[in-house]
């Protein structure tokens, strides 16, 4: 079935790398989608200048104008709404939504995280698995329910962890697949191929009798 672009608004807080991609992916024609409005929560947002180079609208709605988180959300949700958007798109946004987010946009907020869920949730999770010792680290794409990156999964990809790696190194390795599974994310809720159910998402239609091959760090020679 022939479906319409789905209508975005991305939020974002920083460099905006994530929602180049996905300008990225619908330029080149591989994501049915139209970025009705990128909304960041910092004036200084790299992100914003991004958008505005491909004719987006933009918004700034700091939080600390705020009094409430609450307040904060119900401003977003208006402009959102305003712009009739359909997904939002947290892409690098650095912020909790409340209930008043969470209600609205039900199953259709997603979030994009560097670290392979349910490990190292929160906003230095490539420090943490570096700490950790961990081999293998990752990126996820989650829908967003309440608390702190723990919503139901949608992808995820696996990097390895290589010697002498350091923080940013890690992060740069881990974005590099964030740029890939964000804009696939968004393809398959356009494709209506994601059911949530409880905790699980069921991504319908996948390629049969293609797994991708395990990862084992370090390697086996
Ligand atoms: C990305 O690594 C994203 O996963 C992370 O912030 C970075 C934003 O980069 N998000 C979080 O940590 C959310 N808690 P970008 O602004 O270049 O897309």
């Amino acid at each position: 079935m022939d479906r319409p672009p789905v209508k975005l608004g991305v939020m974002i807080s920083g460099s905006g790398t994530n929602l180049q991609a996905i300008i990225d992916a619908i330029l080149r024609g591989d994501l049915k989608a139209e970025i009705r409005l990128v909304i960041s929560n910092r004036a200084d947002a790299q992100g914003l200048e991004r958008a505005r180079r491909h004719g987006i609208q933009t918004q700034v709605i700091e939080h600390r104008k705020f009094p409430t988180r609450e307040d904060f959300d119900r401003a977003v949700l208006a402009t959102l709404n305003q712009r009739s958007v359909e997904l939002v798109i947290c892409a690098g946004f650095m912020r909790l939504f409340s209930a008043v987010m969470l209600d609205a946009f039900p199953g259709r907020i997603m979030n994009i995280h560097p670290g392979l869920s349910p490990a190292f949730p929160g906003i230095h999770a490539q420090r943490d698995a570096l700490e950790l010792g961990v081999k293998i680290a990752g990126c996820t794409v989650f829908f967003v329910t309440a608390g702190v990156d723990v919503g139901p999964i949608i992808l995820q990809a696996a990097v390895p962890v290589l010697p002498g790696d350091d923080e940013s190194r890690l992060a740069a390795r881990i974005l590099q697949q964030e740029h890939r599974i964000l804009p696939h994310a968004i393809r398959l809720f356009q494709q209506g191929r994601l059911e949530i159910e409880g905790r699980r998402v069921i991504v319908k239609g996948e390629p049969g009798g293609t797994h991708p091959p395990p990862l084992i760090n370090p390697p086996i020679d």
